[in-house]
């Protein structure tokens, strides 16, 4: 008998999925937010409902406290299923949701996953997450739902090389259902009415999930848009992209502000743009090296602390730099990482990763474009990851947010709110202490790029307005390695990082 997990199962493709899995006589361990007493359902009794809240950060403890109490040390299959939806403009987007959206359907997954990971493996068994078939497209109407899909696609894809035989990984990816989900983001009637049933929607998942195959999208119009998001990403960006409403300014001084600006490519970043007579703030935790990165940029050059891990923080920040002149430049740059074995890792850390890289930016961009902050015509950069295009099998968290923030930069991209430019910069190796810290092998670091060329490409593909931007030729050619071979890059991924950790 299969002993099988699935969360989110008091509704939607959750529950039609649990119903399934309920004929076919499995052990169910079923995962709600409410409270059993409100469940209608015959399938939900004490022996198989787990009352836990996914927006709480120590969920991931309530389910394993359960799992023990009930003697359940193997579990054949965990289905990352609940989610939230979000439907408007990203600058009408509320911190208080942004940060719930993440935590439910990013941080959660990830510290179940973390915490299940000896009774999957003890069942030699398969963890799938239900992502979306949007997590590939630029839909302006979803900035943080597509960015916390992407980066569960980053996460899953990077972990499914680290536990290549111990512990199998899916990724599911259905389109449109007709669920509660849309009504709860106050979708009409009648438009999610017309999408396929959730019971249809869950018999397919259920049919892949006794495949091996890592992605599946879920339904033959899902495969096509898929392989479209795939194959032809700045296709469909040109498709999607609504015509800037209006050129930029023409007498705004030039303000750039670089978060992580206190050290690596972001002081470099900094430094470069100074160089060409533009007003920096920078933005950092970092007191004493922001305080002296400014004296060296001289006058105008201002200070703000911030720990982007906090939207108290970053709150304060927004304010404070309301003082400033408006932002004619918004570099989002500041990251940390988590190098190791998923399983290994301390957990705090790793979400520290997701915070900071991910939730941090998509706060401070969000909570900018609400108070005006931009100005008409501005520049996004969105300093991502090689990982996007080769994986990163040893920091499955770190690829997670990167993956994650390039996704939220493509929907900024296309969103009319922003009037702006967004280019994403997918940095390789770069000589940073950053990389030094976190890289299982120190023995080539004259090989990575000096930071003052990372900063380079950034001023020039932005100046230049590209998209996409990949610092230094080797950067350029694994990223077509990545996209054409996929496996291999992962494979090469795995043998110089993780292998040697
Ligand atoms: N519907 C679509 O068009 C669509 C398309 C692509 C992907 N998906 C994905 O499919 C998955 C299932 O969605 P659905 O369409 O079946 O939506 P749904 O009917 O709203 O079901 C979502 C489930 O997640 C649960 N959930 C939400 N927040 C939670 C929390 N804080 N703690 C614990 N459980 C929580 C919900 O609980 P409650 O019942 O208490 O609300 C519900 O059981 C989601 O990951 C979604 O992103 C859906």
């Amino acid at each position: 008998m299969q002993t099988i997990l699935i969360t989110g199962a008091t509704s939607g493709i959750g529950l039609a999925l649990a119903q399934i899995y309920q004929q076919q006589g499995a052990r169910l361990i079923l995962i709600g937010r409410r409270p059993l007493e409100t469940l209608s359902d015959p399938l939900f009794s004490s022996d198989v409902y787990c009352q836990a809240d996914l927006a709480q950060p120590d969920c991931h403890l309530t389910i394993d406290r359960w799992l023990a109490e009930h003697q359940l040390e193997a579990i054949d299959l965990v289905v990352h299923n609940a989610g939230i939806g979000w439907v408007g403009g990203t600058d009408e987007h509320a911190p208080a949701d942004i940060s719930e959206m993440l935590q439910v359907n990013l941080k959660a997954p990830i510290a179940i996953t973390h915490q299940l990971f000896k009774r999957l493996e003890r069942a030699g068994g398969k963890v799938a997450f239900v992502s979306s078939v949007v997590s590939q497209l630029p839909l302006s109407k979803f900035g943080v739902y597509v960015a916390s899909k992407a980066a569960l696609d980053g996460f899953a894809r990077s972990l499914a090389v680290e536990w290549r035989g111990r512990v199998q990984v899916q990724i599911l990816h259905p389109g449109a259902t007709n669920t509660a989900m849309h009504e709860k983001v106050g979708t009409e009637e009648a438009v999610y009415s017309k999408y396929p049933s959730a019971e249809s929607v869950a018999a397919k998942m259920e049919r892949s999930l006794r495949r091996n195959k890592r992605h599946v999208a879920i339904g033959f119009a899902n495969k096509m848009i898929r392989g479209l998001s795939l194959t032809v990403p700045n296709l469909l960006e040109k498709v999607m992209r609504p015509k800037p409403a209006a050129s930029g300014p023409n007498q705004v001084t030039p303000h750039v502000v670089v978060t992580g600006g206190a050290d690596g490519i972001g002081a470099a970043v900094a430094k470069r743009y100074a160089a060409e007579g533009q007003q920096i703030t920078i933005l950092d935790v970092d007191d004493a090296r922001g305080e002296a990165i400014i004296a060296e940029l001289g006058d105008g050059a201002a200070f703000i602390n911030v720990d982007l891990s906090r939207p108290e923080s970053v709150e304060k920040a927004v304010q404070e730099l309301g003082s400033r002149p408006v932002i004619t430049t918004l570099v989002n740059n500041a990251g940390i990482s988590s190098a190791g074995k998923f399983e290994e890792l301390p957990l705090d850390q790793m979400l520290s990763v997701i915070d900071i890289n991910l939730v941090g930016a998509i706060q401070l961009t969000t909570r900018l474009l609400a108070e005006k902050r931009l100005v008409v015509g501005h520049q996004q950069v969105y300093l991502s990851s090689l990982s996007k295009y080769v994986g990163y099998p040893g920091a499955a968290v770190y690829s997670a947010s990167k993956d994650g923030l390039a996704a939220f930069a493509r929907t900024i991209q296309t969103a009319a709110i922003a009037d702006g430019r967004v280019t994403t910069v997918f940095p390789g190796p770069t000589r940073t202490a950053h990389a030094r810290r976190y890289s299982p092998d120190n023995s080539r670091e004259e090989k990575r790029m000096p930071p003052e060329a990372v900063a380079d490409a950034v001023f020039e593909g932005a100046q230049a307005k590209r998209r996409f931007v990949f610092p230094g030729a080797g950067a350029k050619v694994f990223a077509i390695f990545g996209r054409l071979a996929p496996r291999l890059a992962e494979r090469a991924m795995k043998s110089t990082i993780y292998d040697k950790l």
